[in-house]
C-alpha cells in the first residue's frame, strides 16, 4: 500500500497521527512533542477550550462550493493553516524542517523555521522556493538577536517572528522523568527506548551523530550540541522590553509578528510599536502551566485590534472544528504545531502534506454543513454560540 493510502486509511485525524507517531517514536522523544509545562493543565485546556464554543449551522445558505484561501500580507495562502515553529524538527525525520517546508509549499502556505531548528535558516532557504518566515527570541547578548535578523533577511524570509513567552525555559516534567537531553545521550535508558524502536533509529542513524542547533553554531567556535543546549536557557533574557522590540522594528523590513501575546494591552502596545501581527499562543502549553488557553484569550485581543492587524491563533488545533471556531472568533490563520510534527515523524515530507490536508479537508466540511462559501463569511456569518457551562 502507497504510504499517501496508508496515511489515510490509518491517520484518519490529527489524533490517530498522535497514536502513529507514538509507535514510531522513542517515549523520550515522544513525549518532548508531546508533553507540556507542570501538569499540563493549560495544554489540555488548549484543547478542550473550543468545547466552549458551539457551532449553529445554517445549511440553506447555498455552500456547494468552497474556497478556503486567504490573503496574507500581501499573499495568498490556500488555506488558513500555518505551520508555526518548532524547534528540533530534525530529531523526527531526517532534513525534519526542510521537508516540513516542502510539505508546506506543495499546500501553497506558510512555513515558519524556528530558532532552533537543526538545519540552519541559510540551508533551508538554499532548498525552499515557498514562503517562509523565521522564528527568532531576545538574546541577552542583542547582537545576536540582530545577527539572526540580519540573516534571515538576507536569505529572503518574508515574515519575522519574535517569540515573548519562552524567556525562561518551562518546567516540562516529563522530560525530567525521561531523563530527556538535547541531543538524546546515549545512556542505558536512551539505548533501550531507542532499540525498541527501530524503524526510527534506523532513519536516524547518521543524522543523530551531528545534531545540533544550526544556527547558533559559528565556523570560528565550533561548539557541540550538547554544549550549546546547555546554554540555550541562559542565552535568552527574560529583562526584554517593548524597546526590544523597536529594535528588531527597525531592523526588519517586512511583516513583524509577536508570538506569545495573550494580554489584549500587549496586542494594543505592539500594534503602537509598529508590529504587523500578533500571534495568540501560550506555546502549547509547555511554558506557563496555568496561562489562559489560547481559544479562550482570544476574542479580547481581536476585540482590542479592533480588525486592525491579523490575529493569529495556535495552541490545541486539532480538528477543521476548531479552525473554523478560531475564525468565527475572529483570527485571520491559525498555526500548527504537535500536529504537523506527529505528521513528519510518521511520514516525513507526505505526512506533513497529509495533515495539512486533512484538516483542510476537515475545515471544508465544517463550512459546507454550516451553509458557509468562503473564509470571510466564518466570520460574518455569526454561527458561533458561547455553551452556558462555559459562560458561567
Ligand atoms: C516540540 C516543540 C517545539 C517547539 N519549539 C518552538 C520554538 O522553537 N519556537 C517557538 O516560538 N515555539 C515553539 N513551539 C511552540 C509552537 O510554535 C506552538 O506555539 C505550539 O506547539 C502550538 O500548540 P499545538 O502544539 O497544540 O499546536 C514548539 C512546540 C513543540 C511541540
Amino acid at each position: 500500500m502507497s504510504t499517501p493510502d496508508r496515511l489515510r486509511r490509518d491517520g484518519f485525524s490529527v489524533e490517530a497521527l498522535r497514536r502513529l507517531a507514538r509507535e514510531r517514536l522513542p517515549k523520550p522523544i515522544f513525549d518532548f512533542i508531546d508533553g507540556g509545562a507542570e501538569g499540563e493543565d493549560t495544554l489540555r485546556e488548549n484543547e478542550s477550550s473550543f468545547q466552549d464554543w458551539s457551532i449553529l449551522p445554517r445549511p440553506l445558505n447555498g455552500a456547494a462550493a468552497r474556497d478556503l484561501s486567504i490573503d496574507l500580507f500581501g499573499q495568498r495562502l490556500s488555506s488558513p493553516i500555518l505551520i508555526g515553529p518548532t524547534g528540533l524538527a530534525g530529531l523526527f525525520w531526517p532534513r525534519g524542517e526542510i521537508v516540513s517546508a516542502q510539505a508546506a509549499q506543495q499546500h501553497g502556505t506558510v512555513y515558519c523555521l524556528s530558532h532552533g531548528s537543526v538545519c540552519t535558516l541559510e540551508s533551508l532557504a538554499a532548498e525552499h522556493g515557498g514562503q517562509r518566515w523565521m522564528q527568532i527570541f531576545i538574546y541577552k547578548d542583542r547582537g545576536f538577536t540582530r545577527e539572526l535578523t540580519a540573516r534571515a533577511q538576507a536569505s529572503g524570509y518574508q515574515g519575522l517572528v519574535l517569540t515573548l513567552d519562552n524567556q525562561l525555559i518551562g518546567k516540562r516534567e516529563r522530560d525530567i522523568v525521561n531523563r530527556f537531553t538535547i541531543p538524546p545521550r546515549f545512556g542505558p535508558s536512551q539505548m533501550l527506548a531507542f532499540a525498541r524502536k527501530t524503524a526510527w533509529w534506523w532513519a536516524m542513524r547518521q543524522e543523530l551523530a551531528s545534531l545540533t542547533f544550526g544556527n547558533y553554531v559559528r565556523a570560528d567556535t565550533p561548539e557541540s550540541a550538547a554544549q550549546l543546549a546547555g546554554k540555550m536557557g541562559s542565552l535568552l533574557d527574560p529583562g526584554m522590553t517593548w524597546q526590544d522590540v523597536d529594535a528588531v522594528r527597525s531592523q526588519w523590513r517586512g511583516p513583524l509578528l509577536l508570538k506569545g501575546v495573550l494580554h489584549p494591552q500587549d496586542a494594543i502596545e505592539a500594534q503602537r510599536h509598529g508590529v504587523d501581527g500578533i500571534i495568540v499562543s501560550n506555546h502549547g502549553g509547555r511554558q506557563l502551566n496555568g496561562a489562559s488557553a489560547s481559544v479562550r484569550a482570544l476574542p479580547a485581543v481581536v476585540q482590542a485590534l479592533g480588525g486592525q492587524l491579523p490575529v493569529l491563533l495556535d495552541g490545541g488545533i486539532r480538528r477543521g472544528s476548531d479552525i473554523f471556531k478560531a475564525l468565527a472568533l475572529g483570527a485571520t490563520a491559525v498555526m500548527l504545531g504537535r500536529p504537523h510534527l506527529w505528521g513528519l515523524s510518521v511520514a516525513g515530507e507526505a505526512g506533513v502534506a497529509h495533515v495539512l490536508s486533512l484538516l483542510s479537508a476537515e475545515l471544508d466540511l465544517v463550512m459546507g454543513l454550516s451553509g458557509v462559501q468562503d473564509i470571510a463569511q466564518i466570520r460574518a456569518a455569526g454561527l458561533l454560540v458561547r455553551n452556558e457551562a462555559a459562560a458561567n
